[in-house]
């Protein structure tokens, strides 16, 4: 990757920034976590003390509709503007009227503009040029939106581009994993969807054991031919996994729970019990891994050296499904394997549980992190590379 040690002379350089300010706010556009915001300082910070004459920062925020009022980017320079301690000026419009003077600046919603994310070719080219043409250097510093083909992500076909620290950290820790892995490999798959056959199938070539979790467990018993209740079932995801489910079903790295916490109702007060996999009842839907798995998990996690954990292991954001997640979590935190945590759920709960320190890298990017870990390439990095 073309990282910012490879840009030589930065001086009175305009460079302009994509980063990922798609920062929780609240219905008034106030910052309710500003951790995607303290990501990017670093990169910031050495831009301005690299001599560039003004640092352009541009992102997008939520997915808009109609321009929304609570997803402009006013509240967010302000509180960028905190961190650096220095003024950070909000650009509304830069077409005809350009960008005034100030050091750091920070464009309105790029999603206002329908050229960011627009489906039509030309029109992105349009936008991309409209941005390329306010500055002299590029930095991609949105990992997490380095899976989409934006206008904004684009520029580097424009112009000389570098990555930031925070995307050349995370790649390179996430390609690390994958592609020079000490073993033991251990992967912890969890989450709602089927489409996660795609991740698990490309893990069959890296990982030495793959654990299975949430519903994406529930729904590969089931096709297994066991009674799953009312537990939550991704059928028509399965349906468009092709001949992946019989691939995953034929390896013998992959694991599935062998007992699961099930519930009368999808509540935090509901009737719940730990049963097997084979005795879920009509009516009752399995909500977290079992105690038995647990343990199971827990044990080859120990003998790990390396290990990835994608997606939640049971309904953790209510206490008496959260068991699974915790367990997985505390025992990845106590290890001293190099362990990636990656999309957004998983992510999260690693941070409820102040765990996150513990973790070699937590990623910040959903989606683009388990693009990698399908072993795709992420097209905005593959121009900066
Ligand atoms: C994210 O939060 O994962 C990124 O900012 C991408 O946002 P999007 O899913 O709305 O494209």
């Amino acid at each position: 990757m073309k990282t910012l040690q490879d840009a030589s002379d930065l001086t009175g350089k305009k460079v302009i920034v994509r980063v990922d300010f798609n920062v929780p706010l609240d219905e008034e556009g106030n910052v309710r976590n500003d951790k995607r915001i303290r990501h990017a300082l670093p990169t910031i910070k050495h831009l301005l003390e690299a001599g560039a004459a003004q640092v352009i920062l541009m992102s997008h925020v939520g997915r808009p509709k109609n321009n929304e009022e609570s997803l402009k980017t006013g509240k967010i320079a302000a509180k960028l503007a905190e961190h650096l301690g220095q003024e950070v000026e909000k650009v509304d419009d830069w077409g005809e009227a350009g960008l005034p003077e100030a050091k750091v600046v920070m464009l309105e919603n790029l999603r206002f503009h329908p050229g960011e994310k627009s489906k039509n070719e030309a029109e992105v080219e349009v936008f991309s040029k409209q941005l390329a043409s306010l500055a002299d250097v590029y930095v991609n510093e949105a990992f997490s939106n380095s899976h989409r083909k934006h206008a904004s992500m684009m520029l580097p076909k424009l112009m000389e581009g570098f990555v930031g620290f925070g995307v050349e950290k995370e790649v390179s820790a996430i390609k690390g994993a994958l592609e020079n892995p000490e073993h033991p490999v251990v992967a912890v798959i969890g989450g709602l969807k089927a489409d996660k056959l795609t991740a698990i199938n490309n893990l069959l070539g890296i990982a030495d054991e793959i654990l299975v979790a949430g519903a994406l467990a529930f729904t590969l018993l089931k096709a297994k031919g066991k009674n799953m209740g009312a537990s939550k079932i991704d059928d028509e995801g399965l349906g468009e996994m092709g001949d992946l489910l019989e691939k995953v079903n034929a390896s013998d790295k992959v694991h599935l729970p062998v007992d699961c916490v099930v519930a009368d109702n999808f509540a935090e007060d509901a009737n719940a019990k730990n049963v097997s996999v084979d005795s879920v009842e009509d009516g009752w839907m399995a909500l977290d891994i079992g105690p038995e798995t647990v343990g199971q998990y827990v044990a080859k996690l120990k003998e790990a050296k390396t290990i990835l954990w994608f997606g939640p292991i049971g309904v953790f954001e209510m206490e008496p499904f959260s068991h699974g997640t915790k367990m997985i979590g505390r025992t990845i935190a106590e290890s001293d394997a190099v362990s990636i945590v990656g999309g957004g759920d998983s992510a999260s709960a690693v941070e409820k549980m102040g765990l996150a320190d513990q973790i070699t890298l937590v990623s910040t990017g959903g989606g683009a992190s388990l693009k990698m870990i399908e072993g795709k390439e992420l097209p905005a990095i593959k121009l900066l590379t």
